[in-house]
């Protein structure tokens, strides 16, 4: 019997996830990822100089769980190399699994369920914001606002900056509005190098007065390091303060803005919430995470390999697309239906392996009392036709703007 193998050729595609057009309408998305692994799970595409796509679940475990052959750097297609590398995310053990170490103490569950009274009086006082009004930009007036007012506090960085630097990811993360590949990456560097200023004035001030909070802590801790052990220097705290920063804000808007859509489109499903709230709102959380998935994650390998029945050669570029894992039907049964009570949901919106979301345990926390909350005060909130939210593209997915409507609260 002769085995037909498939080459590059086979499973070339022209996708490019820095295209803002594949993100709207939000579907346009999911369809055309689901159009890529019916080729195969693993596909190649030309954008950005040539990368591979990982979409199907299996494999993208395997990338994940194996960092010796499929390194963290770079993570992103479009990088920067004069920021140096983002701490710990484009790290490879074990010289990540000394700042992995130093971090994880800091967003243990225990420590991250200290923060609910906190996070349930920041999403009540935002909601306070537009409750009465009947209408909000759910994305300006909360998804947005609860995740960096959160993570100023967990930091303990000034609120009145939150301005400064959401600017200033917004750019990192998705390069200039409307302009040239040319002049995104010149504002990238720009904005990259303004937040590094920032930064290195917060760690000066943390050295010399050091409080409770994870900034003070990073600075004066230890970290055993294939050099030995010793405090961090001044460029490693500022490259782990930027992954930090850019790790916890977009993730979390987008997948609150999710929750709203999917809950608006599957009626009977936000009543399965309202009704049994504490029974159904954790896996309700798991089951947005896992409908769309806002990471795709790079990596590069360090040595030739089999995946996906394709040969990837020594160096090349992967981009592993979370969301194609957790829509793959041989992972998960009717993969495009939204099942709050989902049973077993073993999606990887969070990753895998050594970089495992670090942040997970807040994320869940600020998800579940975010939509208790919302479901309990504004529970008929809706979409508003003649205005539609608009989602964006890159490594990182999400919302950037959705109007709502509801019952004003009496
Ligand atoms: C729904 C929200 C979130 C999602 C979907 C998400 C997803 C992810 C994913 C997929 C990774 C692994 C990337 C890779 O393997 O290359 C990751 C890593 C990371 N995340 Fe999150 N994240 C979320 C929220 C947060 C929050 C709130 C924080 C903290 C403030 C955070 C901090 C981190 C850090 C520090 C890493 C790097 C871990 C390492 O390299 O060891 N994330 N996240």
């Amino acid at each position: 019997m002769t085995t037909i193998e498939r080459t590059r050729a086979d499973v070339t595609v022209d996708l490019d996830f820095y295209d803002p057009t594949i993100a709207a309408p939000v579907d346009r998305f999911n369809d055309l990822v689901a159009d890529l692994a019916a080729i195969n799970p693993v596909v190649y595409s030309t954008a950005h100089g040539g990368h591979w796509i990982v979409l199907g679940y299996e494999e993208i475990t395997q990338v994940l769980r194996d960092p010796a052959t499929y390194s963290s750097y770079p993570n992103n297609l479009v990088t920067n190399e004069a920021f140096g590398k983002f701490i710990p995310i484009e790290l490879d053990p074990p010289e990540h699994t000394a700042y992995r170490r130093a971090l994880a103490p800091l967003f243990t569950p225990k420590r991250m369920s200290e923060l609910r009274e906190m996070v349930r009086e920041t999403v009540n006082e935002l909601i306070d914001g537009f409750a009465k009004k009947g209408e909000a930009e759910f994305v300006a007036e909360f998804a947005h606002e609860l995740p960096a007012r959160v993570f100023l506090a967990l930091m303990d960085w000034p609120v009145e900056d939150a301005p400064l630097f959401t600017e200033a990811t917004d750019i990192v993360l998705f390069g200039k509005p409307g302009g040239t590949e040319e002049e995104s990456l010149q504002a990238r560097a720009m904005a990259g190098f303004q937040m590094f200023g920032y930064f290195q004035k917060i760690i000066e001030d943390r050295r010399a007065n050091p409080g409770q909070d994870v900034t003070s802590t990073i600075v004066h801790t230890e970290v055993a390091l294939p050099d030995g052990k010793r405090l961090l220097t001044d460029e490693e705290l500022n490259r782990m303060c930027f992954l930090l920063l850019v790790a916890g804000l977009h993730t979390v808007q987008g997948s609150l803005a999710w929750a709203v859509k999917h809950l608006v489109e599957n009626p009977e499903q936000r009543k399965l919430i309202i009704d049994d709230p504490g029974e159904v709102l954790p896996t309700a959380v798991e089951e947005i995470l896992r409908i769309d998935s806002a990471i795709i994650a790079g990596r590069s390998t360090t040595r030739e390999v089999q995946l996906g029945g394709m040969t990837i050669p020594e160096g090349d570029q992967l981009v592993v697309v979370l969301g194609a894992a957790n829509r793959d039907g041989r992972q998960f049964e009717d993969p495009t239906r939204l099942d709050v009570l989902r049973k077993h949901n073993r999606h990887l919106a969070f990753g895998g392996g050594p970089h495992q979301c670090l942040g997970m345990h807040l994320a869940r926390i600020e998800m579940n009392i975010a939509l208790e909350e919302l479901l309990r005060r504004i529970p008929d909130f809706d979409l508003v036709a003649e205005d539609p939210p608009t989602y964006h593209s890159s490594q990182v997915r999400g919302c950037a703007r959705m109007p709502i409507r509801f019952t004003p609260e009496s």
